[in-house]
């Protein structure tokens, strides 16, 4: 089954990045890409890998819609797109953004997608006035953990500071995810690790082993990409060098972009 449009035969000039390792200079700030959102994507990530692993017109799925960056690549890449998002202000700032696009057939709502029935209420709907069943791919931007809040809503998974219940919690985001993707189609998870009490939680490593272990799906790329442009680390390299330096631990200059392909 062909689940891109790359023309094989041009592989010499293809741009898409197949290497493990992604360093990113720039930000692309073209179009309706503004980084008003702390935490946002850089728009590399979601050009990439819509290329990659999509095929024109299809249908991209986004539950952490934020900012709306992966439904701008989406559009300048002409691939339809569903995204949720349980913030209520920035569902809205997305919207206001998209009042002329009429390019694409696009849904975007307002929902909790740690609950099943709001998700499945959200997803149903978008996939109707789509005349879709299902979506062809799955671009996941968790919040790491309660590193940057992003609403004071109780079911936001940044309000979460517990490992354990985090990882069960986007296990449920991920089955809900999966019930609506394609056969041996793919989705991607993009999260950092982070700093708790003195030591690391590997939050990457851990979501891998929870996925594994729940789902039948095949485990194809770990991506490391460099944090570039991050907005908390601009400017400061000679503060988060001395206070690295001061004590016993290194500064995180990288994010991973895991990409599964579902079996089942
Ligand atoms: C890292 S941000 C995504 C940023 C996005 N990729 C962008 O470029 O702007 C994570 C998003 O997840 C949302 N979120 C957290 N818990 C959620 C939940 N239970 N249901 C839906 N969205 C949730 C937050 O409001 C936040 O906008």
């Amino acid at each position: 089954m062909k689940y891109n449009d790359l023309d094989i035969k041009k592989w010499k000039e293809s741009d898409i990045n197949v290497d493990s390792l992604w360093i990113i200079e720039q930000r692309e700030k073209s179009g309706k890409h503004s980084n008003v959102y702390h935490g946002n994507f850089i728009p590399q990530i979601p050009n990439q890998l819509i290329r990659r692993y999509t095929r024109n017109e299809e249908i991209v799925l986004d539950p952490f819609l934020g900012s709306g960056t992966t439904l701008y690549e989406a559009e300048n890449l002409n691939r339809n797109f569903i995204g949720f998002d349980i913030n209520e202000d920035i569902f809205n700032f997305v919207k206001n953004n998209m009042k002329n696009s009429s390019e694409i057939q696009y849904s975007i709502k307002i929902a909790d997608v740690t609950s099943q029935e709001e998700f499945d209420n959200a997803i149903t709907t978008s996939l109707e006035s789509m005349k879709a069943e299902k979506v062809h791919y799955v671009l996941m931007h968790p919040p790491y953990l309660d590193i940057i809040k992003f609403t004071s809503h109780k079911n936001d998974l940044s309000q979460i500071s517990d490992t354990d219940l985090f990882i069960n919690k986007m296990l449920d985001v991920i089955k809900n995810c999966l019930s609506y993707l394609e056969k041996e189609r793919y989705f991607s998870i993009v999260i950092g690790d982070v700093y708790k009490k003195g030591e690391v939680i590997p939050l990457s490593s851990l979501i891998i082993n929870a996925v594994k272990q729940k789902f039948q799906v095949k485990l194809k790329g770990i991506v490391v990409k460099n944090i570039a442009g991050n907005r908390a680390k601009q400017g400061k390299g000679g503060i988060w060098r001395y206070r690295a330096l001061n004590s016993d631990y290194y500064i995180f200059k990288h994010e991973y972009i895991l990409t599964f392909k579902k079996m089942f």
